[in-house]
C-alpha cells in the first residue's frame, strides 16, 4: 500500500513531481484514433450520476407515479359516472317501452278481430290491472314502434316507423347492431278466472338518442379528463418540488456535516500520527510490550486518515456541481496509464500476479491529471487487492471517434451478481473482499466514479463470481 503521508505530499507538490513525465510532455497534434467497438455503456458517460442529476430524475420518478395514481383514479371514477349514466338512461328507456308495451296489450284482442283496429282510437276503461290506463297512440313517440302477435308469433299488426327483424323473444332484446332496444310481452285473456294467452306485443324504441346523450358524456369527460390532466401535471409539479424541499435540504446540511467533520478530524489525527511517529523514531524508549500497540495507533491512524481525507474528497465532489475546466489540463491517457502501472508493478510484483498493458499512442483526454490517476489506481489497486498470487490484471484501452475506454480487467476473485449493484456505493465492501483485505473502507470506487462523472464520462463494471472483473472507464477524447 502507499504510505498516506507520501501520497498527501505528492497530492500537495502537485502532479508535476507526482508525474513528470505527463508534466514535461509537449502535447502533439492527437493521430487519428483507432475505430474501435466502444460498449454501449460508454456513452452513458453523458448521463453523470450526480446527486442533482438523482434529485431531478427522483422528482421526475415522483411525478410520474402521481400522474399514474390520479390517471388512473380518473379513468376509474369516469367509468364509474359513465356506466352510472348509461345504466339510468337504460332504465328510462326500458320503462317507457314497458309502458307503451301494457297499453298496447289491450287492442290485441281487437286487432286479432280486425287489423285495421290498429289505426282506431283503443279505448280503454280503468281496469285497474297496474299498468297505465292511457291509450298506447298517446304514448308512443316517433322514434318507437309496436307490433302484435298472434299466439302462433305471427304478426297481425305494425304501428310506427320501426320494425325489428330480429325474431320474437319475450323480455328485453337490443338488435340492429344495437341501434333498436325491444321489449316483448305475452298478452292473456282472462274469463271465468281462466288465464288464456292470446298473442304477444313487441315494443321497440331506437338507442340512437340515448347513445348521442352517451356520445356526448364521452366527449365531455374526455375533454375534462385532458384538462385535467394538464392542471394535475402543473399542480403535482409543483407539489413534488415542495416535497423535495427539505429532503435536499437535509441532503446538502449532510454533506456540509460531512465535509466539516472530515476536515475537522484531519488536525487532531495529523497530531496522533505526528507523535507516533517520533514516538517510532526513538524505539530505545519505547516498552518492548508496547512497540506493537504502537505499531498497532500508528496502522490505525494511517488507515483513518485515508478514510478521513477520502470522505472530504467525496463530499467536495458533492458539493460543486460544476467540473473547474478552467484548471483541467490536455492529458496523454497512455502515459498516465503507464504512470499508474509504474506505482503499481511492485505490489504487483510481491503478490506475483502478471501485469499487462495494452495501451495506444496518443490519445488525449481533457480533465485533472492527478484526480485521473487516482481513478485508475483505484481501480488498478482493486484489481490486485482482489486477484490471488499467479493471477493476471490487464490494462487496455479501445476508442471511437469521441470515446476512450479504459478497461482493467482480473482474473480474481469476481463479484456475485447480486453485489453489483452495490459497488459504486459509499463505504460498501462484500463480505469476501473483508476476509481478503481488512484494511478497505469502501470508498475506493465510489470515488473513481464521483471523479470519472465529473469528467463527463463513467465506470461500469461486468463481473463473474470465481473468474474476474472487468471495470471500463469511459471518457470523451479531446480532439
Ligand atoms: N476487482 C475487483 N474484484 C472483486 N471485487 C471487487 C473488485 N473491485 C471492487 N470490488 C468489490 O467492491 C468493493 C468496493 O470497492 P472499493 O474500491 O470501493 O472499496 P475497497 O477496495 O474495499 O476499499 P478502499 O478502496 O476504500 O480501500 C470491494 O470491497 C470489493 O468487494
Ligand atoms: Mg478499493
Amino acid at each position: 500500500m502507499f504510505p498516506i503521508s507520501k501520497a498527501k505530499a505528492q497530492v500537495r507538490a502537485g502532479f508535476a513531481q507526482m508525474l513528470p513525465s505527463i508534466a514535461k510532455h509537449k502535447i502533439p497534434k492527437p493521430a487519428p484514433t483507432q475505430s474501435r467497438a466502444i460498449p454501449r455503456s460508454a456513452a452513458k458517460g453523458q448521463n453523470a450520476v450526480t446527486p442533482q442529476f438523482q434529485f431531478k430524475s427522483l422528482r421526475w420518478r415522483l411525478l410520474g407515479s402521481y400522474l399514474m395514481v390520479m390517471v388512473a383514479i380518473r379513468v376509474i371514477s369516469n367509468g364509474v359516472v359513465y356506466e352510472f349514466f348509461a345504466h339510468s338512461l337504460y332504465q328510462q328507456l326500458n320503462n317507457r317501452l314497458l309502458n307503451l308495451a301494457q297499453a298496447a296489450a289491450h287492442s290485441l284482442v281487437a286487432i286479432k278481430q280486425d287489423k285495421d283496429a290498429v289505426d282506431q282510437p283503443a279505448y280503454r276503461p280503468l281496469d285497474g290491472d297496474g299498468d297505465l290506463d292511457i291509450p298506447w297512440q298517446n304514448l308512443s313517440k316517433p322514434d318507437q314502434g309496436v307490433e302484435w302477435f298472434g299466439a302462433d308469433k305471427q304478426r297481425l299488426a305494425i304501428s310506427g316507423t320501426l320494425s325489428p327483424t330480429f325474431p320474437l323473444q319475450e323480455g328485453f332484446q337490443t338488435g340492429e347492431q344495437g341501434q333498436i332496444r325491444t321489449l316483448t310481452i305475452p298478452a292473456y285473456s282472462y274469463s271465468q278466472g281462466q288465464r288464456q294467452l292470446e298473442g304477444y306485443v313487441r315494443a321497440s324504441e331506437s338507442t340512437e338518442s340515448v347513445e348521442a346523450v352517451l356520445t356526448q358524456l364521452r366527449w365531455g369527460s374526455g375533454v375534462a379528463g385532458v384538462l385535467a390532466l394538464g392542471l394535475i401535471g402543473v399542480g403535482g409539479m409543483w407539489l413534488t418540488r415542495q416535497s423535495m424541499k427539505p429532503i435536499e435540504q437535509s441532503f446538502q446540511q449532510l454533506k456540509q456535516f460531512t465535509a466539516d467533520a472530515s476536515h475537522e478530524l484531519r488536525s487532531p489525527l495529523t497530531a496522533i500520527k505526528a507523535s507516533v511517529e517520533v514516538m517510532q523514531t526513538h524505539p530505545e524508549r519505547i516498552h518492548p510490550a508496547d512497540v506493537e500497540k504502537l505499531n498497532a495507533i500508528a496502522s490505525a491512524t494511517s488507515q483513518m486518515s485515508r478514510l478521513v481525507e477520502d470522505l472530504l474528497l467525496l463530499a467536495r465532489t458533492d458539493a460543486t456541481t460544476a467540473a473547474p475546466t478552467r484548471e483541467w489540463t490536455v492529458i496523454p491517457l497512455d502515459e498516465l496509464l503507464e504512470d499508474v502501472e509504474e506505482r503499481l508493478e511492485p505490489n504487483a510484483e510481491a503478490q506475483a500476479t502478471t501485469l499487462k498493458l495494452e495501451l495506444q499512442k496518443d490519445i488525449f483526454v481533457k480533465g485533472d491529471a492527478s484526480q485521473l490517476f487516482r481513478v485508475f489506481c483505484n481501480l488498478l489497486e482493486n484489481a490486485l487487492q482482489y486477484t490471488p498470487s499467479g493471477g493476471t490484471v490487464t490494462l487496455s484501452m479501445s476508442t471511437d471517434e469521441t470515446w476512450v475506454v479504459v478497461s482493467v480487467e482480473d482474473t480474481g476473485i469476481g463479484i456475485a451478481p447480486e453485489h453489483l449493484p452495490f459497488i459504486f456505493d459509499r463505504l460498501w465492501r462484500a463480505d469476501k473482499a473483508r476476509t481478503q483485505r481488512q484494511e478497505g473502507s469502501g470508498l475506493g470506487l465510489a470515488i473513481a466514479q464521483a471523479i470519472a462523472q465529473r469528467h463527463g464520462g463513467n465506470i461500469t463494471v461486468r463481473s463473474e463470481l470465481g473468474v474476474g472483473s472487468c471495470f471500463q472507464v469511459s471518457l470523451p477524447i479531446f480532439s
